[in-house]
């Protein structure tokens, strides 16, 4: 009897997870990131702790593609949100006329001003801080930091977590010990445990 020299039974069950970042509870997933929509009327450094609380960040978008993924939150609730005014994490308290990041402090690689409300630069530091506007087409205008406007968290999602089941062994010929051999192997099913992301 001649036995195969190379016979080789690779068995693998692998369920990938489903590739993206999970979103907290309470967020909602639109493209890359988790997006929370409240309804409050809260000053920009109110809005700035709750979403600490909500376990985000107030949004400031970096990109076309973050902004527009906020949009596409806040459009399915156009109208139900009054003032439909969203505090962005954007402000110039720092140094008057230089709007910054507050997630990373930095200079602004991104905007969307409304053209139609000027960029606060006229305004003598009584507009440092910055909303997206639903009347104005999600478009950004500064405003004074104490008005009382809604908001828009940001989470830029969790990795989801996989686990591992065994289910069931299989044979494999292969070399163990000089020898070739027929050996048992654990086979395993690995699993997404994550929370499905809620659909909204
Ligand atoms: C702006 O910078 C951030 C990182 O600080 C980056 O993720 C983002 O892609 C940049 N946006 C643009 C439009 O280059
Ligand atoms: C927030 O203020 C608007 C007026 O700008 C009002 O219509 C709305 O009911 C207020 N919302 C809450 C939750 O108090």
């Amino acid at each position: 009897m001649t036995t195969p020299k190379y016979l080789f039974v690779a068995v693998f069950w692998i369920l990938m997870a489903n590739g993206g970042a999970v979103c907290p509870d309470g967020y909602c997933r639109h493209s890359d990131g988790c997006y929370r929509t409240v309804a409050l009327n809260v000053t920009w450094i109110d809005a700035r702790a709750y979403c600490e609380v909500l376990g985000g960040h107030l949004l400031s978008p970096v990109s076309h593609s973050m902004a527009a993924a906020a949009e596409g939150a806040l459009r399915r609730m156009k109208g139900t949100i009054f003032p439909g005014k969203f505090w962005l994490d954007i402000t110039d308290l720092l140094n008057p006329k230089d709007w910054k990041r507050m997630s990373d402090k930095k200079a602004l690689n991104f905007t969307n001003w409304d053209t139609t409300s000027g960029t606060g630069a006229s305004e003598e530091g009584a507009r440092n801080c910055v909303y997206m506007s639903e009347s104005l087409n999600y478009r950004w205008v500064p405003a004074s930091c104490v008005e009382t406007l809604n908001f828009l968290c940001y989470h830029a999602g969790l990795p989801p977590t996989t686990e591992r089941y065994p289910i069931g062994s299989t044979r494999v010929y292969k070399i163990q010990h000089g020898y070739h051999q027929w050996v048992n192997e654990q086979m395993y099913e690995y699993k997404d445990v994550s929370p499905k992301d809620v659909d909204c």
